[in-house]
């Protein structure tokens, strides 16, 4: 039977925490929450996102542009919010409409307002370990395996994905924490021997149930990072809970394990965005 990881009541403390760091800093962080089209699944995220920031003290403020915003107005406003002084974060809302290049949007925000750290230079900057922020779900991560006394030192760390967003940067914080790592993906030859290596394994695929308990050893630690609506309209994770279960010595649940930790990172990189330009004002 394996522990619970619950991300839920990790997230709460963090939250705490961050309401009292907020508290005692002498300027109101602010996050700019840009969402484009009407995605159903972005707006339950952006929602989310939103009320984490009233949560914890953070001024937040949304722009909910419709399908039919051109590229060109994007980049205006995000241009706009790159200079605005009471904005310390900028947040658009992935996936962006098809006629908009993704690429040049996350490139326009200025580096240190871009608090989900997916610009070129913070990206490199976690490739080196010398990181202003982190990006938010591969953060969570590490974050509920700190919690959890999980060390990845010397362990077998296999990370399934390799997006920008997840799996890449999830690899790269297990090397910074001394594991030994494997990025597995849809091209692995033989994923089932890889998993079954794995003392800790983060799955990050995106196909419901995919990862079942013949793929795990015994006492493995499974992380789930995956969201997927099955046909009846319930969640579910990468990992089929029921199966690995019962193998695993520790194991997030979906909802309620990754899912909370990453809005939680994304208000803990805003605060520290703040915190950065303050010190910076100070100087
Ligand atoms: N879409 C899915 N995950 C994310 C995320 O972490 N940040 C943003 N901006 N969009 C996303």
């Amino acid at each position: 039977m394996a522990q619970i990881i619950d991300g839920k009541a990790v997230s709460l403390e963090q939250r705490e925490l961050l309401k009292a760091q907020v508290e005692k800093m002498n300027i109101k962080p602010g996050l700019a929450v840009i969402l484009v089209g009407s995605d159903p699944a972005s707006q339950v995220y952006v929602r989310n996102k939103k009320a984490g920031c009233a949560q914890v003290g953070i001024y937040s403020e949304s722009y909910d542009l419709p399908e039919e915003t051109t590229q060109e107005q994007l980049l205006a406003l995000i241009e706009k919010l790159n200079c605005k002084e009471d904005i310390h974060g900028i947040l658009v809302q992935l996936p962006l409409p098809k006629h908009i290049d993704e690429t040049a949007v996350i490139n326009a925000i200025v580096p240190e307002k871009d608090v989900d750290a997916f610009h070129p230079v913070n990206v490199g900057k976690i490739m080196t370990g010398d990181y202003d922020f982190l990006p938010c779900t591969p953060a969570g991560v590490m974050c509920l395996l700190s919690h959890y006394g999980i060390d990845p030192a010397g362990k077998e760390c296999v990370v399934i994905g390799r997006s920008n967003i997840v799996g890449k940067p999830q690899a790269m914080l297990l090397l910074h924490a001394n594991g030994t790592v494997t990025i597995c993906h849809s091209k692995t030859a033989d994923l089932k021997a890889k998993c079954l290596s794995a003392d800790i394994l983060v799955a990050a695929i995106g196909k419901a149930d995919f990862i079942t308990g013949d793929m795990i050893k015994e006492g493995a630690v499974v992380v789930d990072v995956g969201i997927n609506r099955r046909d009846d309209g319930k969640l579910t994770g990468d990992v089929d809970f029921a199966s690995c279960e019962p193998k695993a010595s520790f194991i997030t649940p979906v909802p309620g394990g990754v899912g909370p930790m990453t809005i939680t990172m994304l208000l803990k990189n805003t605060v520290k965005a703040a915190q950065l330009c303050s010190d910076k004002l100070g100087e």
